[in-house]
């Protein structure tokens, strides 16, 4: 090593020692016949002190080093007289007796400092420069820790890590897929897969018994916050095992994750049903940090000559607890937020419940105090609350009255970002209708098995029919989805009609899947966790952009590479494109 300690190592208990540091300069001090420079690695800081009466030539090289450039000195290990208890090397500082500069540096674009002045766009051209700075290092540092609590649980339960290819042909996970040509044969191309579903699968068939993986997928979706095109999923599958099994297992999991990475007990995990968690939260991924669940009014607030309410079909509250003094403009922005577009509601009806057990709602010319009381009843609202309502078509006003939950915990402040609450969503609908194609659609993948209880509808009801398919979701973020899957060939092909796959598009597809189906295949099911997410929970940040070394921004670019980019004609010509 070029060097004999970090730069976070050493103590009081070091003085009188020689050592060797390296590392970038985080900054420089100068005054009368002195100069300190902190000198940063990864592990922290260390004061260096040059000074005249002991060796002026030493003080001018200091005084010729910037920002960022890398050095290596030795020196003498000394107490300072100006401790800095905010350092965990702060009661000591080295007394440097030979400075070599290892590579200047330019002035970097924006400063290395936890709060840098450098904008988003900036910060991505040059990530590496910003990983220097602790709160993206931080990050990092944090999802190698979480990586190696995942592997050694999986490792520790007998799964096996095998890695899928990547070159493969397209998963039918729902999104678009990206494209690879292939030189050799002309005309045809891999798909880079969305997800190793099929080939876990196929794993399973072969008596691995437990895979895992963690594995980049590759997704050709529109940007979000909490998507990018390529992003790690913990992907795993079990045979012989039921939906319960696999919650079970998946639940210590993520205790564990969350216990080893940041020292957090996230006590048992609920299980709710999907129409409960519609039915309740509006969301099939409810943000369980905060209760103001759905109070269904439709049947006491009917009848009173609001035409808004007596024409909906159905009409729901929340119960805003404490919320009761905010202000008629803060209501008023409330009502705007709720109205915007992207939330699509109409309106917003509110009764505050004041100190004295008096209501004043903002229909209180169709209501009075004996028909609001009723409302009260229902939302079980205190004094000092504030009930919010909105009404009309079902599904319609749950996603709205979701918006406004959600809203509202943020405003309330009752999202902290130190606390964390998952949840199980279970029995989703096996298939969801397209207006588009006019056709189902397998809302979780065409694997997945029917509860065997709905068998009956497959033929009758199809949009009725529950999968075995389950979810976590934590403070209201999907982290994980997985399912039982169908391992009987004649139910896959009746999947496959249902979905309107006709014979011939079904072999070209999943042939091989079948194939395999034909040779004894085990019951099974698994699960895949959104890495880049659980990462984001983990480090308090909104955009899992902030977890990944090198994220692509939203244009799905990577500005600092520049790629996508355009390719010669040679290569064109080499791919017959
Ligand atoms: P699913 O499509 O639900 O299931 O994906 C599993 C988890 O992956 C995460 N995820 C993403 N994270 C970041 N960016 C994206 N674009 C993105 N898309 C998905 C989510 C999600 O819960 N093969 C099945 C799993 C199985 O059935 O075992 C699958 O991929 O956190």
């Amino acid at each position: 090593m070029l060097r004999s300690h970090n730069c976070e190592e050493l103590r009081l208990t070091d003085a009188g020692n020689t050592v060797t540091l390296c590392g970038w300069v985080q900054r420089r001090r100068d005054f009368g016949g002195m100069s300190f420079i902190d000198l940063r690695d990864r592990y922290g800081i260390t004061q260096l002190s040059f000074n005249e009466d002991y060796n002026v030539e030493l003080l001018n090289e200091a005084r010729s080093v910037s920002r960022e450039f890398v050095v290596k000195i030795t020196g003498e290990v000394t107490e300072r007289s100006n401790k800095n208890p905010n350092l965990a090397t702060g009661d000591i500082e080295i007394v440097v007796n030979t400075l070599e500069v290892l590579n200047p540096s330019l002035t970097p674009p924006f400063t290395i400092e936890d709060d840098t002045d450098g904008g988003e766009e900036l910060r991505l051209k040059y990530r590496y420069l910003d990983i220097r700075r602790n709160p993206v290092k931080e990050k990092l540092l944090i999802r190698h820790a979480a990586n190696k609590s995942i592997r050694n649980f999986l490792n520790g339960s007998d799964f096996v890590e095998v890695e899928t290819p990547y070159l493969i042909k397209s998963t039918p996970e729902g999104a678009r897929d990206f494209v690879v040509p292939s030189r050799l044969n002309e005309d045809q191309f891999y798909a880079l897969p969305q997800s190793p579903q099929t080939f876990k699968q196929l794993l399973m068939v072969s008596g691995l018994d437990r895979y895992y993986q963690v594995v980049k997928c590759f997704r050709d979706e529109d940007f979000r916050s909490d998507r990018q095109p390529e992003f790690t999923q913990i992907d795993c599958e079990m045979t012989f095992v039921e939906q319960s099994d696999i919650l079970g297992l998946f639940e210590k999991m993520v205790r564990n994750l969350f216990a080893e990475s940041v020292d957090y007990d996230l006590g048992d995990i609920p299980v709710l049903t999907y129409a409960d968690a519609i039915k309740t939260y509006g969301s099939d991924k409810p943000d369980m940090r905060f209760d103001m669940t759905f109070k269904y009014l439709t049947d006491v607030a009917k009848g009173y000559n609001f035409g808004i309410f007596d024409n909906a079909e159905s009409i729901i509250a929340v119960n805003a607890s404490g919320a009761a003094s905010l202000t008629r403009k803060q209501i008023d922005a409330i009502t705007n937020y709720v109205k915007r577009p992207q939330v699509g509601a109409k309106g917003l009806i509110y009764c505050r419940v004041n100190e004295d057990g008096s209501l004043k709602s903002s229909v209180d010319k169709f209501f009075d105090q004996e028909a609001l009381a009723k409302w009260v009843e229902s939302c079980n609202a205190k004094p000092g609350d504030l009930i919010f309502v909105m009404s009309g078509d079902l599904a319609e006003t749950q996603k709205q009255m979701n918006d406004l939950r959600l809203h509202l915990g943020d405003l309330l402040d009752l999202r902290t970002k130190d606390t964390y609450k998952a949840c199980w969503v279970v029995d989703f609908p096996l298939l969801e209708w397209d207006d588009e194609t006019g056709r189902y659609h397998a809302m979780h993948h065409p694997f997945t098995s029917p509860k065997q209880e709905d068998f009956d509808l497959i033929e009758t009801d199809p949009k009725n029919v529950r999968a075995n398919a389950y979810d976590m979701a934590i403070n209201g973020m999907e982290v994980g989805g997985g399912s039982i899957r169908i391992h009987d060939k004649e139910l896959q092909q009746k999947m496959f009609d249902l979905l309107g796959f006709t014979k011939e598009k079904a072999k070209a597809q999943f042939g091989f899947l079948m194939n395999a189906f034909e040779y004894g295949a085990p019951p099974h099911g698994g699960i895949a966790f959104g890495f880049d997410r659980l990462c984001a929970i983990l480090t308090g940040t909104e955009s899992i952009r902030d977890v990944i070394a090198f994220p692509k921004n939203n244009m799905g670019r990577d500005i600092m590479i520049d790629a996508p980019s355009p390719i010669s004609k040679e290569q064109r010509d080499e791919l017959g494109l």
